[in-house]
């Protein structure tokens, strides 16, 4: 039998280890993690990446959620069962995290990431049946939810999102969808942008992760 080995990551000629076997678990290791992350930022990204300090509690929440680590996750008070809503100021780099932050995972069921807009420019184009396209059993990160435009099809409106969402938290209830998400509303605009049903069905679906109000841009 081959041992299965999800920490052991090798990148060009490079192996980076994660953490340790202990018994049938792996023990990840949250510094060997950073390391891991830091260098493959670089190669995805390119050379300016660099994990900021002070965005520290952000990615030991996102990778302890990643890693399913139920201790840490039960004290962060974050559901393994849920997704992540990743919120902050413009440019403080959520789109970028959650790129990077699956390759720590690579055994796990991948998620696509998928512009808001896209979705809208899809529904315009071709209608309800883009909205069913995503009820499906993949997993997806929604990036920048909330700054779409509102779709029209044939002269009708729709809230594209806010009935992707609906339909996301339908197949969350029934198996267990995964859906991840991105935003720079916080929760008051969020339920302007989509009522408060689908607000109230948004706590179910996600995990609120927020970085600090004053993160800094890092486009600059
Ligand atoms: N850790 C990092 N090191 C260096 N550059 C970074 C880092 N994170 C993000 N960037 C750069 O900063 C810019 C903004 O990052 P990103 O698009 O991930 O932010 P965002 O929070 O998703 O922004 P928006 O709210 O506009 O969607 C990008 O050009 C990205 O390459
Ligand atoms: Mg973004």
């Amino acid at each position: 039998m081959t041992k299965i080995t999800p920490h052991i990551i090798i990148e060009g000629s490079v192996k980076y280890e994660l953490g340790k076997i202990q018994g049938n678990q792996i023990m990840y290791d949250f510094d060997k993690m950073l390391i891991y992350l830091n260098a493959k930022g670089k190669l995805l990204f390119g050379q300016k990446f660099k994990l900021y300090d002070d965005d520290r509690d952000i990615l030991f929440k996102l990778c302890n959620y990643f890693i399913k680590d139920e201790a840490n996750c039960r004290k962060l008070d974050i559901d393994i069962y849920k997704g992540i809503l990743l919120t902050g100021p413009v440019g403080c780099g959520k789109t970028t995290l959650m790129k990077l932050l699956r390759h720590i995972v690579p055994h796990q069921r991948p998620y696509k990431m998928i512009p808001t807009r896209n979705i809208v420019f899809g529904f315009n184009h071709i209608g309800y049946k883009v909205i069913e396209d995503y009820g499906n059993d993949q997993f997806f990160c929604f990036d920048d939810l909330g700054v779409e435009p509102l779709g029209r099809h044939y002269g009708k409106d729709c809230n594209v999102m806010g009935e992707v969402l609906l339909s996301r938290h339908d197949l969350f209830l029934n198996s267990k969808e995964k859906t991840h998400a991105t935003t720079n509303l916080n929760a008051q605009e969020l339920e302007e942008r989509y009522g408060n049903r689908v607000r109230s069905r948004m706590r179910e679906l996600f995990n609120l992760v927020a970085f600090a109000k004053g993160s800094v841009d890092k486009r600059v």
